[in-house]
C-alpha cells in the first residue's frame, strides 16, 4: 500500500474517512461533505445511533462512494497511539469495503479547532498503523481467487502541515520495514527456514548497510560454544551464529547489543514435545527475527547509534547424535552445564550468544529475546511481555518506550532463591529445575552467563505468534517487539 500526505481539503475520489466527535459532532471538513452528500452522514448517524464514542464506526455508502464515520470520542485520549491504532482500525475496515483508495480527514479537533504542535506525529502514527495493519504472508497460498484478495492500494492522509508529516513517517516506514522481516521469518515453516537459510536472509542487510559475520560451527567449536552447538547437535542442519553490526553512532561511543534465540524448529530433542501444537514450534526463532527486525529498522532509518545484533540459530531435533539428558557440556564461559531436560534449549543458546556478545563488544548493555518459556505464557497470557532487568536504569528507559511504542511489558523478579534452584549435583549448574517459577529460573540460568553489566532478558514465548488480530497486528507472526526497541534506542540512544 502506498502512504500519502496532502493538504487537508475534500478529496474527490475513494474512500473518505470522517472524524466524529461526541454528540455526533462532525468536524468542519466533515460537516462540509455532510452537505455535498445532502445530509446523508447526518441521517446515516441518526438512524444508526452513532454518537461519535471512541473508536466506533459507521460505514455509509454514497453516490461518491464509502464514507467512513470514525468516532474521536471527546478528543482528550488522542495521543500518537491512539492515532496508530486508529489507523490500523481504519485500514481494517477499509479492507472490507473493496476501495482501492481511502483518504483520512485529519482534521484539527482541539476546543478552539487550532491546529497543535504534535498533530503531524499523529498523522504521521495514523499512517503507520495502517501499514502495519497491511501485512500478509500469503506466498504458499496457490489457490486464492483474485476477488479474494485486497484491492486496497494507496491511504492519503489530509492533514496540515501535510510535510511535517510527511518527514515523521519517513522513519517510520522503515520501522514497519522491520516488523514486516520480523513478521515474515516466524512465519516461514521450518523446512523453509533453517539456521543456513536463515543466515542468507540476515546478509540481505548488508544492501541497507549493516555488517553482518556469520560463525559456522567449526569457528563456534574453537571458540567453546559447546552449550549452543550440542542443542543443534541432533540435526542435519547446521547450527550458525549472526553478528550483525550498525555503526550509525561516533565512532568511539560502545555499542548497544540486542541477543536474540533462533530456534528454526525445537521439537523438544530427546525430551520430545507431545505432538499436539508442535508446530508452533516453528516460530522458536521469534527472538531472532525481533532482532533481525529491528537491526533492518534502525538501518532502515539511519539511527545515529552503534548496535550490535546477534543471534543464535539452531534446530532442535531428536537423532541419534542428539544430545541426552544427563548429559553435561562446556559453555564459553567455562562453566558446565548438566543437561536435565533437552527442551530447555533457548537458554542454552543464549548462554554461549550473550558471553560471547559480552565478551567481544563490551556493551553498554544486553537485552535478549526470546520464545524460552510455556510457563510465561501461563503467567501473563499473550497481552503483556515478562521480562526480567539486573539493573532498574535499563528497565525504566524500556517501561518507557513500551508506553510510548504500545507494546506491553511487565517486570518480573530475579532472585537468589530462585537462582540456587538451578544448582546441579555434578556440574556448575542445571537447565531445568522445578516446574514452578519456571521462567524466573530460565532468567536466572541466563543471568549467570551475564557480568556486570545491565542486562534485560525478555520472554516473548506468549507475543510472537497471535490467534486473533488486533488493529495494527493481524492475525499470525507479530513481530512483537520491533517497535519497542526501536523507541528505546531513539528516545535513549542516538546522538
Ligand atoms: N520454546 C519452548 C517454550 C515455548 C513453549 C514457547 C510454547 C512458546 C510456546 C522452550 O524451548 C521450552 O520447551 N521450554 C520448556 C522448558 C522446560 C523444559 C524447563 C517449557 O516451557 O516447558
Ligand atoms: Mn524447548
Ligand atoms: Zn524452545
Amino acid at each position: 500500500m502506498k502512504i500519502g500526505f496532502q493538504k487537508l481539503a475534500l478529496p474527490n475520489k475513494g474512500a473518505i474517512v470522517v472524524g466524529v466527535m461526541d454528540g455526533g459532532t462532525l468536524l468542519p471538513l466533515g460537516a462540509a461533505l455532510d452537505d455535498q452528500l445532502g445530509g446523508l452522514l447526518s441521517r446515516a448517524m441518526k438512524a444508526h445511533k452513532f454518537t461519535g464514542k471512541e473508536n466506533k464506526t459507521l460505514s455509509v455508502f454514497g453516490d461518491t462512494g464509502t464514507v467512513l464515520l470514525y468516532g474521536l470520542g471527546d478528543g482528550n485520549k488522542i495521543d500518537e497511539l491512539w492515532s496508530e491504532n486508529a489507523g490500523g482500525s481504519i485500514v481494517g475496515e477499509i479492507l472490507g469495503t473493496g476501495d482501492k483508495e481511502v483518504s483520512v480527514l485529519f482534521e484539527p479537533h482541539g476546543a478552539d479547532g487550532a491546529a497543535d504542535d504534535s498533530a503531524a506525529a499523529r498523522a504521521a502514527r495514523l499512517a503507520f498503523g495502517g501499514l502495519l495493519r497491511t501485512y500478509r504472508f500469503d506466498k504458499y497460498k496457490t489457490k486464492q481467487k483474485k476477488e479474494d484478495l485486497p484491492v486496497l492500494q494507496k491511504l492519503t492522509i489530509l492533514t496540515d502541515p501535510a510535510t511535517e508529516a510527511k518527514k515523521a513517517f519517513a522513519g517510520l516506514e522503515a520501522v514497519a520495514d522491520g516488523v514486516f522481516m520480523a513478521r515474515d521469518l516466524v512465519s516461514e515453516p521450518a523446512n523453509v527456514l533453517y539456521p543456513t537459510s536463515y543466515t542468507k536472509r540476515i546478509e540481505e542487510l548488508s544492501e541497507l548497510g549493516v555488517k553482518i559475520e556469520v560463525l559456522d560451527e567449526k569457528q563456534m567449536t574453537k571458540l567453546g560454544m559447546g552449550a549452543l552447538l550440542g542443542v543443534g547437535q541432533g540435526s542435519e542442519r547446521e547450527s550458525r551464529m549472526v553478528i550483525m553490526r550498525w555503526d550509525g553512532g561516533p565512532k568511539k561511543q560502545q555499542p548497544i547489543a540486542f541477543v536474540g534465540k533462533g530456534v528454526c524448529f525445537d521439537t523438544g530433542g530427546i525430551s520430545l514435545k507431545p505432538a499436539g501444537g508442535m508446530e508452533d514450534m516453528k516460530w522458536d526463532m521469534g527472538g531472532s527475527a525481533t532482532v533481525v527486525g529491528l537491526m533492518k529498522a534502525l538501518a532502515g532509518r539511519k539511527a545515529k547509534a552503534n548496535v550490535i545484533g546477534v543471534v543464535g540459530l539452531v534446530e532442535n531435533m531428536p537423532d541419534g547424535n542428539a544430545q541426552r539428558p544427563g548429559d553435561v557440556v562446556t559453555s564459553m564461559s567455562g562453566q558446565t552445564i548438566e543437561i536435565i531436560n533437552t527442551d530447555a534449549e533457548g537458554r542454552l543458546v543464549l548462554a554461549d550468544a550473550l558471553w560471547y556478545t559480552q565478551d567481544r563488544f563490551k556493551p553498554q548493555f544486553m537485552v535478549d529475546l526470546a520464545t524460552l518459556t510455556g510457563a510465561m505464557m501461563v503467567a501473563l497470557g499473550q497481552i503483556n511481555c515478562g521480562f526480567f532487568a539486573n539493573n532498574d536504569e535499563l528497565a525504566g528507559k524500556l517501561e518507557a518506550a513500551s508506553k510510548t511504542a504500545g507494546e506491553k511489558i511487565w517486570r518480573m523478579p530475579l532472585g537468589e532463591e530462585y537462582n540456587k534452584m538451578m544448582d546441579s549435583d555434578i556440574a556448575d549448574m542445571k537447565n531445568a529445575g522445578a516446574r514452578w517459577g519456571g521462567s524466573i529460573t530460565a532468567a536466572c540460568f541466563l543471568e549467570r552467563f551475564v557480568n556486570d553489566l545491565p542486562w534485560v532478558h525478555m520472554d516473548i514465548a506468549g507475543m510472537a505468534w497471535s490467534s486473533k488480530a488486533s488493529s495494527t497486528v493481524p492475525k499470525g507472526g507479530t513481530g512483537w517487539g520491533v517497535r519497542l526497541l526501536n523507541e528505546l534506542v531513539q528516545a535513549n540512544y542516538e546522538s
